[in-house]
């Protein structure tokens, strides 16, 4: 079995085991990798080679993983289709082989056991990013639009098993374009509400009000049934499902309550942006994973650079950040989010 290494990313090959529409244009991939399924950190990703009549495409397409089986050397990524290189994922089918390039980049990080733990003085412990600024501090917020959801499902896993309790808030278009609610954290007890409502949610899709985990083959997740409480907003544009209006009017709502101690985005970048800025005014600090186009996925052909924010320039020079290397996740602080999307 080949060792983790620190997450070095590896090229070799996986196996379809499924690949199925969840939505509309929405697809669930699930492949055999051992050591994708073993090394992948949350909001890490995969660089894919869609296989075609010839070179053609020639790039690798970047995904991100959604989760991992390790016992099954499994994992599972959530795509749009969206041109060329997902319709011909889209088209394959179990026992089909994928050159597939990975763990890559630089995942979320993790709150320290007990989130809440920065400074009063909002300086944290650690360099000023301390996850958790001020003392009542208690959960995290997970803020998706669409299938920015796809790294959160890896991410809510992960606080799931360390007992750190969130607040899922997810956005899109319209009910139908809602995908991936299905694989959050098996948790009977866990909060639904639903249209901003707490008590008595309507029932508004079965994936969310029965809290159902439905794995695809082999795609199970190793949670217990004993992790701790979430809640999920569900917001959509349309009203189709849950509150009508965008996902950052309930992250406003939920960062109103002051116990937020972080949040993790992912999505459009106007949502990114919205995000970035409601975490300023309520002094709760953010990571965003960011999705620019990529060539060689691996920090040395710049095609993925963004601009960093001036504070990390160096001597007035623009200053640019790899997305595939320095990120897809950042800091806001880190990244100039007007220059992105
Ligand atoms: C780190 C990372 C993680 C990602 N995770 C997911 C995921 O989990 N699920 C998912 O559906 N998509 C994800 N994407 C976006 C995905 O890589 C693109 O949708 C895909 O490469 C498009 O390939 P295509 O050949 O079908 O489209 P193309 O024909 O190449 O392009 C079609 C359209 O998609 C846009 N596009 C192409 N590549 C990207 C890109 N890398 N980022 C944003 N827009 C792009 C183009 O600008 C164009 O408008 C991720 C991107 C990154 C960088
Ligand atoms: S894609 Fe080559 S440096 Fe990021």
């Amino acid at each position: 079995m080949m060792e983790c290494l620190g997450s070095a990313p590896a090229a070799s090959t996986a196996t379809v085991l499924e690949n199925r529409q969840v939505g509309p244009g929405c697809y669930r991939m699930c492949l055999e990798n051992d050591y994708i399924a073993r090394c992948t950190l949350p909001g890490q990703f995969v660089h894919v080679r869609i296989p075609g009549s010839s070179l053609d495409p020639l790039l690798r397409r970047p995904f991100s993983v959604c989760l991992v089986e390790p016992s099954n050397g499994a994992f599972l990524v959530l795509y749009q289709v969206v041109g060329r290189g997902t319709k011909m994922l889209s088209a394959l089918r179990p026992g089909d082989r994928l050159d597939v390039l990975g763990p890559l980049g630089r995942g979320f990080e993790m709150p320290r056991a007990g989130a809440g733990g920065g400074g009063d003085d909002g300086s944290g412990g650690d360099g000023g990013n301390s996850i958790g600024r001020g003392s009542g501090a208690v959960r995290v917020a997970l803020v998706a639009g669409g299938l920015g959801i796809a790294p959160l499902i890896m991410l809510s896993h992960a606080l799931f098993r360390s007992g750190v309790g969130f607040v899922f808030v997810v956005g899109a278009r319209s009910g139908e374009l809602l995908a991936g609610l299905d694989l959050l954290p098996r948790a009977p007890g866990r909060d639904a509400v639903l249209s901003g409502r707490s008590a008595s949610p309507e029932p508004a899709g079965p994936e969310i009000v029965q809290g159902a985990h439905v794995p695809p083959n082999g795609c199970d997740t190793a949670t217990d049934d004993a992790g701790p409480r979430y809640e999920v907003h569900v917001v959509t544009e349309d009203g189709s499902m849950g509150r009508r209006g965008l996902v950052t009017d309930a992250l406003r709502d939920v960062l109103r309550g002051g116990d937020i101690a972080c949040a993790y985005a992912c999505g459009p970048a106007g949502m990114l942006r919205e995000v970035a800025r409601m975490g300023e005014t309520f002094r709760v600090p953010v990571q965003v994973s960011l999705e620019e186009r990529m060539a060689c996925g691996l920090g040395a052909c710049l095609g993925c650079a963004v601009k960093a924010r001036e504070a990390t320039a160096r001597s007035g020079r623009t200053a640019y950040l790899r997305v595939c290397a320095d990120g897809p996740v950042f800091w806001v602080e880190e990244v100039d989010l007007d220059g992105i999307g």
